[in-house]
């Protein structure tokens, strides 16, 4: 697969980081065709360089190597409290939020880029300068681009579900990751969730349940919580509505005490 925008500054060099722990054989995604249509392709090529974080890749085009670093204050401009999202699709959340906080930093990692094209677009609708969306597996991402508390907020909003069993170890959300995004979150940092699977939320549940750096917060006794008034509405909620699918949210927080961070 080749990315075809242009960028603008190296965002990519930095130290050091040979930590392979989190690294997956496995990956929660499908290599799908990028075939983007011509308002995908001119959105690309006209804002590619203003939200487009280029990183250096290992085996595929996908991977992060290790090694790899992000510069947030060359990126940013300045240090903010940083959201990271997993799967941004088309940007419809991230749009939404990084618009009502200019003050709050923001990174999307999303793997398909006709998706990407058109988070560009949202995003560049929506005023929001303060979000940069990096085409790569987030899982890689969070472990060779980000280090232990840099993160504030982790956001996993309706990702692949995976429903076979024997597909399960597709899932992105798996102790593995729970476990680095431990690592990743400040002490207290967030980690929300939502889901339209019922059998996925109590995986969620389940997993993040087990992870000892994390703690759930404002859930109720079956582990959800109320929905993030926040979030606003994206096509992957509304088309489980309309199923008939009860949406729940998760959230979780870093614990303050001796069980992280993990490194
Ligand atoms: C069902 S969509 C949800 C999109 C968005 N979160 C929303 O609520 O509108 C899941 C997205 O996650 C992306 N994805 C899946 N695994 C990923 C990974 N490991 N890294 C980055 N993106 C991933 C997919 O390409 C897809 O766009």
């Amino acid at each position: 697969m080749t990315v075809q925008y242009r960028r603008g500054n190296d965002h990519s060099a930095g130290a050091h980081r040979g930590d392979d722990r989190f690294r997956r054989g496995v990956v929660s995604f499908v290599r799908r065709s990028p075939r983007m249509n011509t308002s995908q392709e001119h959105a690309m090529t006209r804002l590619g360089s203003r939200y487009l974080v280029e990183v250096p890749h290992d085996t595929t085009s996908t991977s992060v190597a290790p090694g790899s670093d992000l510069d947030l204050q060359q990126i940013f401009g300045r240090r903010a409290p940083l959201t990271v999202e997993i799967g941004s699709g088309s940007g419809d959340v991230l749009a939404t939020v990084a618009a009502a906080h200019p003050e709050r930093d923001f990174i999307g990692f999303e793997v398909y880029l006709p998706s990407v094209a058109s988070s560009l677009t949202r995003l560049d609708r929506a005023g929001a300068r303060n979000v940069r969306i990096i085409v790569a597996d987030a899982a890689a991402g969070l472990e060779h681009l980000l280090g232990p508390g840099d993160l504030d907020e982790l956001w996993t909003f309706f990702a692949d579900p995976w429903h076979k069993k024997r597909h399960h170890k597709r899932r992105i959300v798996n102790p593995d990751l729970a476990r680095l995004v431990a690592s990743r979150l400040r002490p207290g940092g967030l980690w929300r969730l939502a889901t339209d699977w019922q059998d996925y939320a109590d995986w969620m549940r389940d997993v993040l349940g087990a992870e000892p750096a994390l703690e759930p917060v404002g859930s109720g006794p079956d582990g959800y919580c109320p929905r993030w008034a926040e979030r606003p509405v994206t096509r992957y909620e509304r088309k489980g509505v309309a199923a008939g699918r009860t949406v729940r949210d998760l959230l979780y927080a870093r614990a303050q005490g001796p069980d992280g961070p993990h490194g």
